[in-house]
C-alpha cells in the first residue's frame, strides 16, 4: 500500500509521527508532503527531529498569505506531486488549511481520501477549522475518529457507513514522550522557579490575537494570577501584540518562544495548569491530568469538560478564577483511546484498501 500524507502545521506533525512509524514498521511505502504552512525551525523541524519523523520526500514551500491564497497555493502545487507518486490513499490530518487543500486535491485527481482526526465539531461557523474539516470530511472515503462523540457527528451528517473509530493518535505520542521525559526536570526560563507553582499558556488564534481590546483584556487576567504564567508566544501572537503596541511581559506574564514537543509536555506536566486556546493541548492537559482553562466559547473535546478537568473561560472577567479554581475528582475515564490508534488507523486504510 503506498499512502501520501500531506501536513503542514505544527499539530499536524505531532499527528504523523506515529502513522509514519506504524507504516515504516509494516514496510508501506510512505510519501511525505509539508505544503510549508508552518516554517519556523521550532514550528516545524523541531517536531521532525524531536518524534523521529522520516524528512518530507516533498516541501510545497507555500507559507503564510490570507486563507485563499495560501490554500490556493497549496492545491496549485499538489497536483504535480500527486500525478507523480500516484498513491493508493492521500492521507489528511486535522483541520487546517493544509487538511482542506490535500483533500480537494485527491478528489480532484480521483485518489481515495481518508481523513484522520474525522469528525469533530465545534458548530462555530466564524472558525476556518470549522469549514476546514465539515469539508474534509465530507469529501473523504474514510473518516478516521478519534472519539465516540465525533463518531457521532459523522453519523448525524450522513457519513457513517464510511466512519472508523480509531480512537486519538495524539494519545498514542502523548503516552510514548509522557514516559520518556518524567525523569528529566522541566526547562523554564530562569524567572520560574521548576519546584514552585506555575501555569503554562498558548494562544493563538484570531479570535483572541486580532482584537486589540481581547488580547489586552487577556493579557491582564493572565497578569494577575497568583503564580507565574510561562506564556509560549506563537509568532502569530507575537505579531499582533507589536502591531498593537501590547507589551506580553505584565506581572505573572513570562514570555517565551514555542517550546519542543517533549519540553512542553514536561513543562506541563509539572504546571499547576494550562491556559489555552489550542486543541491538542486541552487534551495534553487531560492525559497529564493537569487543570486546563480554554480561552474560547466551545470546545471540540468536549469531554475533557464533561469529566470537570476543562472550563472554558471567554468571557476575560472569569478568567483569572478558572485558571487558580481547585483541581477536579480524579477520574480513570479514557476517551481518547489506549495509545494504539495510529495501528488501528492504518489497519483501516489498508481494510478500505482490500474492498
Ligand atoms: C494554523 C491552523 C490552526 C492550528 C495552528 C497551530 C489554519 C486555518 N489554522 O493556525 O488550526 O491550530 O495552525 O499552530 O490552518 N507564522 C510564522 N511562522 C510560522 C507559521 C506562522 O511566523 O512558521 C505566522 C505568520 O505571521 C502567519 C501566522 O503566524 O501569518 C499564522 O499562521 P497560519 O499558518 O496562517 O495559521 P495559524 O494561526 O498557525
Amino acid at each position: 500500500m503506498k499512502i501520501l500524507s500531506v501536513v503542514g502545521a505544527r499539530p499536524q506533525f505531532v499527528k504523523l509521527a506515529p502513522i509514519a512509524e506504524q507504516l515504516t514498521a509494516r514496510g508501506d511505502e510512505h510519501v511525505i508532503v509539508h505544503t510549508g504552512q508552518h516554517y519556523d525551525i521550532n514550528m516545524s523541524d523541531v517536531f521532525f527531529r524531536d518524534l523521529g519523523i522520516p524528512d518530507p520526500d516533498v516541501h510545497l514551500a507555500v507559507g503564510s498569505a490570507s486563507h485563499g491564497r495560501q490554500t490556493g497555493a497549496m492545491l496549485a502545487g499538489m497536483d504535480e506531486v500527486l500525478e507523480e507518486h500516484r498513491p493508493d490513499w492521500v492521507l489528511v490530518y486535522g483541520d487546517t488549511n493544509s487538511t482542506v487543500a490535500g483533500a480537494l486535491s485527491a478528489v480532484k485527481m480521483g485518489i481515495p481520501l481518508a481523513h484522520l482526526e474525522a469528525g469533530l465539531r465545534s458548530f462555530n461557523r466564524r472558525m476556518p477549522e470549522e469549514h476546514n474539516r465539515v469539508l474534509t470530511d465530507h469529501a473523504a472515503d474514510l473518516c478516521l475518529a478519534p472519539t465516540e462523540v465525533a463518531m457521532a457527528h459523522l453519523a448525524h451528517e450522513g457519513l457513517a457507513d464510511s466512519s472508523v473509530l480509531v480512537g486519538d493518535v495524539m494519545t498514542d505520542v502523548l503516552l510514548k514522550v509522557r514516559d520518556t521525559v518524567a525523569d528529566r526536570d522541566p526547562e523554564l526560563p530562569p524567572a520560574i522557579d521548576p519546584s514552585g507553582r506555575y501555569y503554562v499558556a498558548t494562544l493563538h488564534r484570531a479570535e483572541n490575537t486580532d482584537d486589540p481590546a481581547r488580547l489586552a483584556g487577556i493579557v491582564e487576567a493572565l497578569a494577575k494570577v497568583d503564580a507565574p504564567v510561562l506564556l509560549l508566544a506563537h509568532p502569530r501572537l507575537r505579531a499582533r501584540a507589536a502591531e498593537q503596541g501590547l507589551d506580553l511581559s505584565q506581572g505573572a506574564v513570562e514570555v517565551a518562544d514555542p517550546l519542543p514537543y517533549p519540553s512542553l509536555v514536561r513543562a506541563a506536566m509539572s504546571s499547576a495548569g494550562v491556559i489555552t486556546d489550542s486543541g491538542g493541548l486541552q487534551k495534553e492537559a487531560f492525559l497529564l491530568r493537569v487543570p486546563c482553562t480554554t480561552v474560547r466559547t466551545e470546545t471540540e473535546w468536549t469531554e475533557t469538560v464533561d469529566l470537570g478537568w476543562n472550563v472554558l473561560a471567554a468571557d476575560v472577567s472569569t478568567l483569572a478564577a478558572a485558571v487558580t479554581r481547585p483541581a477536579p475528582e480524579p477520574t480513570q475515564a479514557a476517551p481518547y483511546g489506549d495509545g494504539h490508534a495510529a495501528a488501528r488507523a492504518v489497519e483501516a486504510i489498508a481494510a478500505g484498501s482490500r474492498r
